[in-house]
């Protein structure tokens, strides 16, 4: 049985990781969350939950002892609190998460941490691939804080792996949709057309976006998780087809059949607040479908539909 540590498996990409491991009966699952919200594979004789914050050190340190991978997905990566509380940003997506790195070091596991797009920054040349440029902003801009701090723990990954043999996957996730996403654009958007109050779009919203459904992105996780010759890789995962934030509120506001009316909220006001932009966001996935043949199968609309009728089921109950 191999055994596998996942933080924050009670968020979007945790709580369809763990359901998509435990359909195979080889993993004993240990979930830790500071949520404490029942999900169905809660039922499920090979995983274990444990009410946990990653800052509870020791009992983190007990558990990477007895697990032998480490998926580390807690974080905050809620775009308004990088500019709200970008203190709470940097002690949870940097500084544990490095600890949690120097913990797979000492007790020799093997780490699989989710960094973003958005290490990226502002780059205008995309599409992206994993050795392209970081081109950032100014640390007066607080929307920074979230990019460098992964950054940060990607090097320590990275440096530790060179100097003390950490095994490791890098998983640079470009804009993951689907059932259970929370405070970010799309589910903002759905939750606001099934109410049928204004949709706010930053600027006016000419930016694009390329949009992965999340089974797309569980199946790049497989992938790479069955083939242990893939270690020691950094991977973007996202499709390379652009949406813009315009065309996405119009096909949520159809979609849904909602009255919904869109605003848009000028950038002047929004670099006040410290926030700044980016125009484009491209993956170039080339990397990840040479060495595993991966293939996005969920078109926009299809995955759209999906996520409606889980938020629509959500709100019922
Ligand atoms: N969804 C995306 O498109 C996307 C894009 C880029 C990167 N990521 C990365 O993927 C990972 C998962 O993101 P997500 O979309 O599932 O976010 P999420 O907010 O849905 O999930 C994060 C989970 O971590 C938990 N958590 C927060 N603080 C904790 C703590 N102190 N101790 C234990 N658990 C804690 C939360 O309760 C939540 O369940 C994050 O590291 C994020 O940076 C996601």
């Amino acid at each position: 049985m191999k055994k596998i540590l996942i933080t924050g498996c009670f968020g979007f990409i945790g709580s369809h990781w763990t359901s998509t491991l435990l359909k195979n009966k080889n993993y004993k699952i240990t979930g830790i969350d500071i949520k404490d919200k029942p999900k169905n594979f809660v039922k499920n004789k090979n995983f274990t939950f444990k009410k946990i914050s990653i800052f509870e050190n020791k009992k983190l340190e007990n558990l990477i002892k007895k697990n032998d991978f480490i998926f580390h997905f807690a974080a905050i990566p809620t775009p308004d609190t990088y500019i709200n509380d970008p203190i709470k940003i940097l002690d949870i997506t940097a500084f544990q998460a490095v600890h949690i790195v120097k913990l797979c070091v000492k007790y020799n596991k093997i780490i699989y941490f989710t960094s973003t797009s958005e290490i990226y920054g502002k780059n205008p040349d995309v599409p992206y691939k994993e050795n392209s440029s970081r081109v950032l902003g100014s640390t007066d801009i607080d929307r920074w804080c979230y990019s460098t701090s992964k950054a940060l723990v990607e090097h320590y990954i990275k440096a530790y792996s060179k100097h003390n043999g950490l095994k490791y996957i890098i998983f640079r996730l470009f804009n993951i949709y689907g059932p259970n996403l929370n405070g970010r654009v799309l589910d903002k958007f759905i939750d606001k057309a099934l109410s049928n109050k204004t949709l706010t779009i930053n600027g006016k919203g000419t930016q694009t976006r390329c949009f992965l459904e999340v089974d797309d992105c569980m199946n790049a996780f497989y992938k790479i998780f069955s083939n242990k010759k893939l270690l020691n890789n950094t991977f973007n995962i996202g499709t390379n087809k652009q949406t813009t934030i315009i065309n996405l509120a119009k096909k949520i506001i159809k979609l849904t059949n909602s009255k919904s009316k869109i605003k848009f909220k000028s950038y002047k006001k929004l670099s006040k607040l410290g926030y700044e932009d980016m125009f484009l966001r491209v993956p170039d996935p080339s990397y990840l479908i040479s060495k595993t043949k991966w293939k996005p199968k969920v078109s926009l609309d299809d995955g759209l539909k999906r996520m409606i009728l889980s938020i629509k089921d959500t709100n019922k109950k």
